[in-house]
C-alpha cells in the first residue's frame, strides 16, 4: 500500500508539473510574489489572463500546496518562502527552471521509444527549443550562487589569473550563463563560449549584450572536439562533458588548447555510479534525466562513449588521463555538483 501511494503521488506530481510550467511561462508565480492575498479576478487582471483559467490553475496550485487558499475571503497567497522557490529566478533557492524542460522531455517520448529499440540516439536539437531554454533556467541559479563565490576559488591558482587577465574557453556553454557570470566579475579577462547548438549561441550573445559584457565575451558555434583558439588559461565544461559522444576528443582538444600551466574546470552532476545510492530527490532527478536526455543525446553523436550523467569519477578520470590530462583533483562539491580541477 505504501508503494502504491508513492506511485500515485508520483503520477500526481507528473500531472502537476505541466501547471507549474504554465505558472512560470505565464508569469503567474511572479505576479503573486509579494502581492499578498489575491482573488482569482485580481490575479487574472494582473496577468492579463482569462479568469476562468486562472481560477482552475489556482485550484491546482492549492492542491499541490504551492499556493494557500483562504475560503472566507476566497483569496490565494503565494507565501514568500514559496516565491523564493517558484518565482524569483535570481535567488539560489529558485528550482522551478527544470519544469520548463518537461515539454521537451515528454515530447520526445516517440523518438525515445525508437531509440531504445534501435540503439540510435535523440539529438539535443531533436528535443525542440524548450530543452535548451529549460536546461539554462535549471542550471543558472546554482551557478549564480556558487561559481564565482566557491568553485573558482577552489581551483588552484585560477582566481588570481582571472583577476590579472586570463583567457577562458567555456565549452558546451549553452545559453552562456556561466560565461557571462565569470565575465561580469573578471573584467580584465577574455571569455570565449562555444556550443554546437546555434540557437543557444544566439541566446548567449544576447545575454552578453544585455549584461553589458559584450566587450570581453564572444560566443561561437563550435563542436567540443574542435573549438578554436589556444593558449587558454582555463577551459571549462559546465554540466556537459558527459553529454558528449566523444568526451575524450573534447578533453584532447582542451589539452592542446591550454596554456603551459592552464587548467580545466569540469562540472559534473553529483550522482553516484551505483544506482542504489541515488534514491533521493537529486539522485532521482539526475538518473531520470540521464535515461531520457543525457544518454540518448550522447548516443546521437555516435562517438566512442555514451556515458549518461552518472559514469562516476573513475570513468571520467581515465578518459582525461588518456587525453593527456593526468592531474585530477576534486576541487569542491555541492549537493548537486562535483567540480574537478584537471591539468596535464
Ligand atoms: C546540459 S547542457 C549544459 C549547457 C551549459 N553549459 C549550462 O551549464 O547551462 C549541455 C550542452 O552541451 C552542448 N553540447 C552537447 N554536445 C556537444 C558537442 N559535441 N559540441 C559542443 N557542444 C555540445 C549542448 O548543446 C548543450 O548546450
Amino acid at each position: 500500500m505504501e508503494f502504491l501511494e508513492r506511485v500515485v503521488a508520483d503520477n500526481a506530481a507528473a500531472f502537476a508539473g505541466v501547471s507549474t510550467s504554465l505558472g512560470i511561462r505565464l508569469g503567474l508565480y511572479e505576479a503573486m510574489a509579494g502581492a499578498g492575498p489575491l482573488t482569482s479576478d485580481e490575479l487574472a487582471q494582473k496577468t492579463g489572463l482569462v479568469e476562468r483559467y486562472v481560477r482552475e490553475w489556482l485550484a491546482a496550485q492549492v492542491a499541490s500546496a504551492h499556493v494557500l487558499h483562504d475560503p472566507e475571503t476566497n483569496t490565494y497567497v503565494l507565501p514568500d518562502e514559496h516565491a523564493a522557490v517558484l518565482a524569483d529566478s535570481s535567488l539560489p533557492t529558485y528550482v522551478a527552471g527544470g519544469f520548463t524542460m518537461l515539454k521537451a522531455l515528454y515530447g520526445a517520448e516517440e523518438a525515445l521509444t525508437s531509440a531504445y529499440r534501435s540503439g540510435g540516439g535523440v539529438s539535443w536539437q531533436d528535443y525542440g527549443p524548450e530543452l535548451a531554454e529549460g536546461a539554462a533556467a535549471f542550471f543558472k541559479p546554482g551557478y549564480e550562487a556558487v561559481l564565482v563565490q566557491e568553485w573558482l576559488p577552489a581551483m588552484e591558482g585560477v582566481e588570481a589569473k582571472l583577476r590579472r587577465g586570463a583567457s577562458v574557453a567555456d565549452v558546451g556553454c549553452g545559453f552562456g550563463h556561466s560565461t557571462v557570470l565569470m565575465a561580469k566579475v573578471f573584467p580584465q579577462s577574455r571569455f570565449h563560449g562555444f556550443d554546437f547548438h546555434e540557437p543557444s549561441v544566439e541566446a548567449a550573445r544576447k545575454l552578453a549584450e544585455e549584461a553589458g559584457v559584450g566587450d570581453r565575451v564572444t560566443f561561437e558555434v563550435a563542436a567540443a572536439h574542435d573549438f578554436p583558439g589556444g593558449d587558454y588559461d582555463l577551459v571549462t565544461f559546465f554540466d556537459c562533458l558527459h553529454d558528449l559522444g566523444d568526451p575524450g576528443a573534447a578533453l584532447r582538444r582542451a589539452e592542446e588548447a591550454l596554456a603551459a600551466d592552464g587548467s580545466c574546470l569540469v562540472v559534473e552532476p553529483n550522482v553516484s555510479a551505483e544506482p542504489g545510492e541515488n534514491i533521493h530527490p537529486i539522485g532521482r532527478s539526475f538518473a531520470s534525466t540521464s535515461a531520457v536526455l543525457c544518454l540518448p543525446a550522447a548516443m546521437a553523436q555516435n562517438g566512442p562513449h555514451a556515458l549518461g550523467n552518472h559514469p562516476g569519477p573513475d570513468a571520467l578520470r581515465a578518459i582525461a588521463a588518456e587525453a593527456g590530462l593526468h592531474s585530477w583533483r576534486l576541487a569542491v562539491e555541492t549537493l548537486t555538483n562535483r567540480i574537478y580541477d584537471i591539468k596535464r
